[in-house]
């Protein structure tokens, strides 16, 4: 989804603006854009296309500026291009401004303005955004007034960074629900929608919280909320390491990333296991509020929903507390049964995801316990949340979640075991055995990803399919709905995940000679049942892949080998080879496996 980058300092601002661009370009855009303010002239240039284009644009031109904002455009209103990509400006050219979000009511500030004599180039919502603030600058010339007059008259999420020819000195920012964050460096101040596209300048942080605007200088900021009352924030440091967000020699991101599992696992881990009793950082529920809880709810989207899946039977087994798992978008919509009974759990790799924010926000307006799982320190989920964890996954730049998932289903499961303890639902002996199965996991995933030719070898068989089905029962279905996910999003290869017994009540019909089914077996309580799923496809002709950590006595076509580990983490070890086959099935298409079509990282509009 879009993306945005500031500068004020001493330095030029262009090669900033750029590099935070690129490092901006795995967020998935269709056109890029960079204004500039030197000696009170504003400049321009945008196209539509990758940031290498705008970056030759832009090395023709002579900006010096030591001010600028930029931006990458994800089209919602009005198609991929020039016109339609920012920054955009007021019809005096007085203001230039850069948007991230959507103007839910655009069209009634598009009419009232054009009924005050203002003219729209572009298609999108945002412009009237800088033509509003004209408007309020036109009434009482006070950018800063103008500014927060125009966000009181904004409906739907913004983050905005506008500059002002009249002022060759300032640049103000403002955000409603879509992060953006200022970083503090001995030469200025960079400003983010993400932190990875300014991480190489600075660790130190304010991040922006809705409804509040920041008015920067060269060498001041000012921190406001919307009706201009001062506030006061508070620096946060990140200890992300600079080099996580480059590719370090591998090929692409999403194998990079399906790499560092071993490590991101270990860091989510933590010290959460090493004394007799689990802790959890942030989380402290007593027995009495547990007690209290009659349901609980995971809701998210994505990858993110699916490893709320796959810890859904264990929560029930470990705590005896019924649990749902919704998507957030439809959860948000279709007034769910919840109450001051309920913990709902939000889980989101960026935090920034625009459904399940809102999801959590219906929830909460329940009386449900909220909490929130999010990668990302800051991000708008654990400001919102009352209570928030994060997984320690280090910043995933790939589309395709990797390393977030099982950074998730990790925390999940030691959460379950955390309110499992409090309840004393299971003995201390059995919370022992998983906390050491649990532990085991970062070696038992270097071992998954030791000798992975054979994977190399199926993709290269079957990466011309035109369907692909995953099978999968017990705790393997969800992770059969995540290795489909992870292959259409990266392979645009059409396929299904179907819980093995419901093959034949439908699906089975699609099963012809050669059409390739992949079987999660790793429960050994359902191998029997899984196996003549499976038989059932190879009597009509099908190829079969199987993925397992049992010791198979039939005859498959190809068989992959994982680690053996307790039932409830197998989802964490059988899920790798899937990541791995859809990764080089797009390798051999040739497609690009981090930027695929049509999606974005950080998913910020419903
Ligand atoms: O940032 P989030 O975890 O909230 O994102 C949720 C989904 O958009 C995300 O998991 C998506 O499904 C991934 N591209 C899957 O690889």
């Amino acid at each position: 989804m879009c993306g945005i980058v500031g500068y004020i300092g001493t330095k030029r601002a262009v090669p900033i603006l750029l590099d935070g661009l690129k490092k901006l370009e795995y967020r998935g855009y269709d056109s890029a854009g960079i204004s500039t303010l030197e000696n009170n002239s504003l400049s321009c240039i945008k196209e539509k296309g990758r940031v290498d284009q705008l970056k030759n644009l832009v090395d023709n031109e002579n900006l010096n500026g030591t001010i600028g904002i930029a931006h990458t455009r994800w089209a919602t209103h009005g198609k991929p291009n020039k016109i339609n990509s920012h920054p955009h400006f007021d019809n005096s050219k007085r203001f230039s401004v850069v948007h991230n979000g959507i103007i839910e009511n655009y069209t009634d500030i598009k009419k009232f303005l054009m009924d005050n004599g203002y003219q729209f180039l572009s298609e999108t919502d945002t412009e009237v955004i800088p033509n509003l603030i004209n408007y309020y600058y036109e009434i009482n010339h006070d950018f800063l007034k103008a500014v927060s007059l125009a966000c009181n008259d904004l409906i739907g999420s913004y983050a905005i960074e506008v500059i002002c020819s009249n002022f060759s000195n300032k640049m103000i920012i403002a955000k409603k629900d879509s992060p953006l964050v200022i970083g503090i460096a001995d030469d200025g101040y960079y400003i983010a929608s993400d932190i990875p596209a300014i991480l190489s300048y600075t660790k130190n942080f304010y991040i922006l919280e809705d409804n509040e605007i920041a008015e920067l200088t060269l060498n001041e900021i000012k921190f406001y909320k919307n009706n201009l009352e001062l506030v006061h924030k508070e620096l946060e440091t990140i200890t992300w390491d600079a080099s996580a967000i480059e590719k370090n020699g591998y090929d692409d991101f999403m194998l990079k990333e399906i790499y560092e599992q071993v490590t991101s696992i270990r860091e989510t881990i933590g010290c959460k296991l090493n004394k007799s009793l689990i802790e959890l950082d942030n989380i402290q529920f007593t027995k009495d509020f547990l007690s209290n809880i009659n349901k609980i709810f995971i809701v998210a989207c994505g990858t993110a929903m699916h490893a709320g899946l796959a810890v859904k039977s264990i929560f029930e087994k470990l705590c005896y507390i019924p649990v749902e798992v919704d998507m957030a978008s439809e959860f948000r919509y279709r007034n769910p049964l919840v109450d001051n009974k309920t913990l709902a759990i939000f889980i989101s790799q960026s935090g920034e995801t625009a459904d399940t924010i809102q999801a959590l926000k219906l929830a909460k307006s329940k009386g449900a316990t909220t909490l929130a799982i999010s990668n990302v320190i800051g991000s708008s989920i654990t400001r919102e949340a009352d209570i928030y964890i994060y997984t320690h996954a280090g910043p995933e730049i790939a589309v395709a979640s990797t390393k977030a998932y099982t950074a998730q289903v990790v925390l999940l499961n030691i959460i379950a075991l955390y309110c499992a303890q409090i309840l004393e639902t299971i003995s201390l002996d059995e919370i022992e055995l998983l906390k050491k199965e649990i532990l085991s996991l970062p070696t038992k995933i270097e071992l998954a990803l030791k000798d992975i030719s054979m994977v190399q070898n199926i993709a290269k068989k079957i990466y011309n399919a035109k369907d692909i089905f995953f099978l999968g029962r017990g705790i393997d279905y969800p992770v059969a709905m995540e290795g489909s996910l992870k292959l259409k999003e990266i392979s645009y290869i059409h396929s299904e995940a179907y819980a093995g017994g419901e093959l034949k009540h439908g699906p089975i019909a699609l099963i012809e000679k050669d059409f390739p089914v992949i079987g999660i077996l790793t429960d050994e309580k359902l191998l029997e049942k899984s196996i003549s799923n499976i038989q059932e496809v190879i009597s009509r002709g099908a190829k079969t892949i199987i993925v397992t950590n049992q010791e198979l006595k039939k005859d498959f076509d190809y068989v992959i080998k994982i680690p053996n580990i307790h039932p409830y983490f197998s989802p964490i070890l059988s899920v790798i080879p899937l990541q791995l086959l859809a990764y080089y099935i797009s390798k051999e298409k040739g497609l690009d496996v981090d930027k695929p079509r049509n999606l974005a990282k950080s998913v910020t509009v419903e």
